[in-house]
């Protein structure tokens, strides 16, 4: 197998982007309404607070929000795109894709525009196609992005989901580099087993059970969660992954500057650090304020690492994610000097 670090083209970030909805709902906010605590939501998972996008916003919204930006950080028009990927769970409608939605709010018409579903590993999936379709020649400029309206979703009466989750939006500038070897995407290992799909679904409103009054009313178009066997299926699998796409790197964890990991679960996010022997210092936390935004966790997290100044030229960067699928997916990046 020829590996990223000798293909003779390269994949480099060139722009970050972020959007979010304004309004935030507290865990005090969600005591009111449910039979649930801010001590509990913040020790059994490291939430305070996440935000909600409002009635008319939909997933394309904080979409085209974060491409701008990211077009913006990266000094390109829309006009420059070849290609348009975004990830998401929770699309604007089954189809058309929201990547087109996204496109045509752009004005990027000339770019290609899909979907890819992979839940919370959505962005890494994406990451790694449209990566691989820089390198194979189909594409020079591209935006990954990882867009959720999880609220939309969730059964806000149900306790052990509705506190979670979050809406968001993260948006990545890709380019072709010719030096293969240097800055960019180093890695890439993906996963699944759908044998654990039942673990985490939206049992209805595809052609399984189609959308009907009995669906409805049987709240079947919610999202559904076994936390437990996700949660420990989250702690072995990072770990595995991360290693995996360090090995293919031909890197380990003591090269690693800064781990962005999906945020799910705070103590989640701890015992992986843990398992890699990365102090805290290390790991890109902001599950307090967003909590799981799912394809767009990663995103969102590496534009905040960015703003912060916390990714210097050089930097090793390891990206690790987990979901629904079940999928997971990891990757390396070398942070570079930017435009
Ligand atoms: N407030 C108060 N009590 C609660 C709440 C809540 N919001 N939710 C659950 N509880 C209760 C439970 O009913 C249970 O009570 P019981 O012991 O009387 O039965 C108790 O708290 C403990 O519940 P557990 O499920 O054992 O709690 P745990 O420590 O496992 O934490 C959690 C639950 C946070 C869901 C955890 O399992 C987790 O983070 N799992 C992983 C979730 C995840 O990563 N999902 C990823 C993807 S989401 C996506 O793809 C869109």
């Amino acid at each position: 197998m020829t590996t990223l670090r000798q293909h003779p083209w390269g994949v480099a970030v060139r722009g970050l982007g972020r959007g979010l909805p304004e309004r935030v709902v507290t865990n005090r906010d969600l005591e009111a309404v449910l039979d649930t605590s801010d001590e509990w939501i913040r020790t059994r998972t490291g939430i305070a607070e996440r935000r909600v996008a409002a009635p008319e916003q939909a997933t394309s919204d904080l979409a085209v929000i974060a491409a701008k930006e990211a077009l913006a950080a990266a000094g390109w028009t829309p006009q420059d795109l070849d290609l348009l990927v975004v990830a998401t769970a929770t699309p604007d409608m089954i189809f058309p894709s929201t990547a087109c939605v996204v496109q045509a709010a752009l004005g990027a018409y000339q770019a290609g525009a899909c979907d890819i579903s992979a839940a919370c590993s959505g962005f890494v999936y994406a990451l790694s196609s449209v990566a691989a379709q820089i390198r194979a020649g189909a594409a020079r400029r591209a935006l990954v992005i990882g867009a959720e309206t999880l609220s939309k979703i969730v059964n806000w009466q149900d306790r052990s989901t509705a506190v979670l989750l979050g809406d968001g939006a993260g948006a990545v500038a890709l380019e072709r580099v010719e030096d293969g070897a240097g800055e960019g995407l180093l890695s890439v290992y993906l996963g699944a087993d759908g044998r654990g799909g039942d673990l985490l679904k939206q049992p209805a409103g595809g052609s399984r059970l189609p959308a009907s009054a009995e669906t409805v009313a049987q709240g079947l178009h919610y999202l559904q969660m076994n936390g437990r066997e996700v949660f420990k299926f989250a702690v072995q699998i990072m770990g595995d992954a991360a290693e995996e796409a360090l090995r293919r790197a031909g890197l380990t964890f003591a090269d690693v500057d800064l781990y962005v990991p999906h945020q799910a679960n705070v103590r989640i996010i701890e015992a992986s650090a843990k398992r890699f022997g990365l102090p805290m210092e290390k790991v890109w936390v902001n599950i307090d304020r967003y909590g799981n935004t799912s394809s767009a966790s990663i995103p969102i997290a590496l534009y905040e690492a960015h703003q912060a100044g916390r990714l210097h030229p050089g930097d090793v960067v390891l990206l690790v994610a987990f979901g629904g699928g079940l999928t997971w997916g990891a990757a390396v990046l070398r942070w570079g000097a930017g435009r």
